[in-house]
């Protein structure tokens, strides 16, 4: 007998971190594999950053925090919705919690009764479906494809809406696309959310400083203010701050969805870390460079991308307007055979083949819920960009059509 719940059954591990995993495997073999799985800046947190917890932790005892945050850093968070985005939260109206992800686990696990649904517009981040269903609901998924620049319209969410409908989530820019909706896009789903007022909105703007070609950040907060009492507006400090393992993420939105989230937070994990809440509040509130540094740094490397993948013929990439990600269109590879004979049925046989004909880790689209593509991180080094989409052409050309 399985002593593992039945709720995990439907429940996948992260696609991303298994194609990691698989690369390393093999380059533990000695194999010289380039690993475009994981979306992890590749630079270091900056030193004033780091430095901040290391000085408090030196001076005073890191004991636990409140549950939601400290008040410092909720304040710190007040000041960057308001500045950054023009919302006007109060700090009771903000939670800090183990990274993004945990603030949508907690939403989640506050809201979703058995069998409520969840739009989630495709390709959509990985882990949104696989925690609406561990926590009882049903994903509904939206194909938004690459002719509509991967985002949602009206037409399309009206069509997704039922009386089950528990959350709408938005991620801009969009992981993997890159997509970003302008305000007249965001107001126009406003537009349709008004008609369904027991409809929740989560806005993961986790990647809101990453975003290319001058485009201006709107947050779905300020394009629909009208919206604000079913709002959850998600961010962190992974993307922006260069500050994965840190695990800070946080969110605004009502004051009865933040307190239900608090009890969740306080009955499983306590707090965040007392240093990482004091390096949090230390990238928020100092010099903020190094944000537009690592946003210059993303966009060379995107280009750099974008022309390479336009020599190969086969694959198609329209130039993604934000986030650190290319999500490859691979159709013209489904039914090519390969050097050994075997044909390239979908987007995970094609993963498959750049991973062992190309020496290149890339995710299929299957994980994305939108095939057939594949998605390679930008976060990494020009160089090795170079280097994996010239591996990338070669595999390609050893291809029979
Ligand atoms: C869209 C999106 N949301 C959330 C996360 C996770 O963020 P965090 O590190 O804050 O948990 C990621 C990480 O890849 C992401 O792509």
């Amino acid at each position: 007998m399985s002593h593992i719940a039945g709720r995990l059954s439907a429940v996948k591990p992260s696609a991303s971190m298994a194609v990691s995993q698989a690369a390393k495997d093999l380059a533990a073999t000695g194999v010289d594999v380039i690993d475009l799985g994981l979306g992890e800046p590749d630079f270091p947190a900056p030193a004033h950053i780091t430095e901040a917890a290391f000085a408090a932790a030196r001076k005073e005892r890191m004991l636990y925090t409140a549950s939601l945050g400290t008040p410092d850093l909720r304040k710190a968070i007040v000041a960057k919705f308001r500045n950054e985005n023009g919302l006007d939260y109060a700090i009771d109206e903000i939670a800090v919690a183990n990274g993004a992800k945990q603030i949508i686990f907690n939403a989640l696990m506050a809201t979703v009764e058995e069998g409520d649904e969840a739009i989630l517009p495709a390709p959509y981040f990985v882990s949104y479906p696989e925690m609406v269903k561990l926590l009882g609901g049903l994903p509904v998924t939206p194909a938004c494809p690459a002719e509509n620049g991967f985002r949602l319209t009206p037409q399309v969410l009206e069509a997704a809406l039922t009386k089950k409908t528990r959350w709408l989530f938005l991620n801009m820019p969009g992981n993997p696309s890159g997509a970003v909706y302008t305000e007249a896009q965001l107001k126009a789903l406003g537009a349709v959310l008004a008609n369904y007022p027991d409809v929740m909105i989560l806005s993961d703007e986790i990647y809101e400083h990453i975003i290319f070609d001058g485009r201006k950040f709107v947050s779905f907060g300020a394009a629909c203010p009208e919206l604000r009492d079913r709002s959850l507006i998600v961010n962190g400090m992974s993307k922006a701050y260069a500050m994965t393992g840190w695990r800070v993420g946080y969110a605004a939105g009502p004051n009865d969805l933040i307190k239900a989230m608090a009890t969740i937070q306080s009955q499983s994990c306590t707090s965040v870390s007392a240093p990482a809440q004091i390096a949090a509040k230390a990238a928020l509130e100092g010099p903020q460079d190094c944000v537009a540094e690592f946003r210059a740094a993303f966009e060379r490397r995107r280009d750099l991308v974008v022309e390479g993948i336009a020599k190969i013929d086969a694959l198609s990439l329209d130039p993604p307007e934000g986030a650190f990600y290319a999500y490859i269109g691979c159709t013209a590879l489904i039914g090519a055979k390969t050097p050994s004979g075997q044909t390239l049925e979908d987007d995970v046989a094609v993963a498959k083949y750049l991973l062992d004909e190309g020496r290149v880790a890339a995710v299929p689209g299957t994980a994305y819920g939108l095939s057939p593509f594949f998605r390679i991180s930008t976060a990494t080094s020009e160089a090795v960009l170079e280097e994996a989409v010239k591996r990338i052409a070669a595999a390609v050309a050893k291809l029979e059509f």
